[in-house]
């Protein structure tokens, strides 16, 4: 609990004013990610290679955008400050220990960009829904990665709703949310990679799936490369009665 508030406290003085409410998320993230390290970490080393796999095919390696890059696990920073003359990441709020990792590390060509990639605000005002298409104004881009964020854009997106209530918002908004940051990967004028969990499954004790959900708000996932399961709440986590797995999959 100490280290919580102390990451929480440390992050707020490092957060825009209007991307503070999300500081909650990030942290909680951060401290579930810590307690599920081992269950975890098949999945962000397949996150980490599917990533290396796509940079390593690239003709020029001059700036890569990540989106989503949240607590750096899945993300291959090494490498790809190594690689690239830029590195930008992109995500509603980096935590404080994480920005102060990257500076101990002394890597000066990574820059950390605060910024909802959902699309949510502009959806509700009817402006065209665009969310990548900042990705336009980045000089010498070669490679954009999406990590593990397109769930999160719906799950974000739910809740919002929840708050806005009927009648603020399109019935179809998740789904909208989702096509719009697959169409925008899909416009991007650089190779892509993208790693998403698009299900998650309740298994009993027994090893019986109880229930089953859709993380794309019925959007079809793209074709992929490689598929895989991330045990996102270990038996233990949420429940000792059961566990929850995700399906994860990489672009
Ligand atoms: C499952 S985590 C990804 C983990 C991250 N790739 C890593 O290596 O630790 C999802 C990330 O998406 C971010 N996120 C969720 N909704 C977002 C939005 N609308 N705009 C930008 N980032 C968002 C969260 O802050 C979080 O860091």
């Amino acid at each position: 609990m100490i280290l919580e508030a102390l990451q929480y406290a440390a992050t707020w003085r490092v957060t825009k004013p209007e991307h503070r409410p999300y500081i909650r998320y990030s942290v909680n993230l951060w401290s579930r990610a810590r307690r599920c390290a081992k269950d975890w970490a098949a999945h962000e080393a397949n996150t980490r290679r599917a990533i290396l796999e796509a940079a390593i095919k690239l003709e020029t390696r001059r700036t890569v955008v990540v989106l989503g890059s949240g607590l750096l696990r899945d993300v291959p920073i090494l490498e790809l400050a190594r690689a690239f003359d830029h590195v930008v990441l992109v995500d509603l709020v980096h935590v404080a220990s994480v920005r102060s990792w990257v500076a101990a590390k002394s890597l000066k060509n990574v820059t950390f960009i605060e910024r909802d990639l959902s699309g949510y605000d502009d959806l509700k005002v009817g402006r065209a829904l665009e969310p990548l298409d900042f990705l336009r104004r980045v000089p010498w881009l070669d490679f954009v990665v999406s990590a593990n964020l397109l769930s999160q854009i719906g799950m974000g997106a739910k809740k919002r709703l929840a708050k806005d209530g009927a009648g603020a918002m399109p019935e179809d908004t998740v789904a909208h949310l989702i096509r719009a940051h697959l169409d925008g990967l899909a416009q991007v004028p650089a190779k892509t990679c993208l790693v998403t969990d698009i299900a998650f499954e309740v298994v009993d004790r027994t090893g019986k799936t109880r229930e089953q959900t859709d993380l794309l708000a019925g959007i079809e996932p793209p074709a992929h490369q490689h598929r895989w399961t991330w045990p996102v709440a270990p038996l233990g986590e949420e429940s000792m009665d059961y566990q929850i797995i995700h399906t994860v999959i990489a672009v």
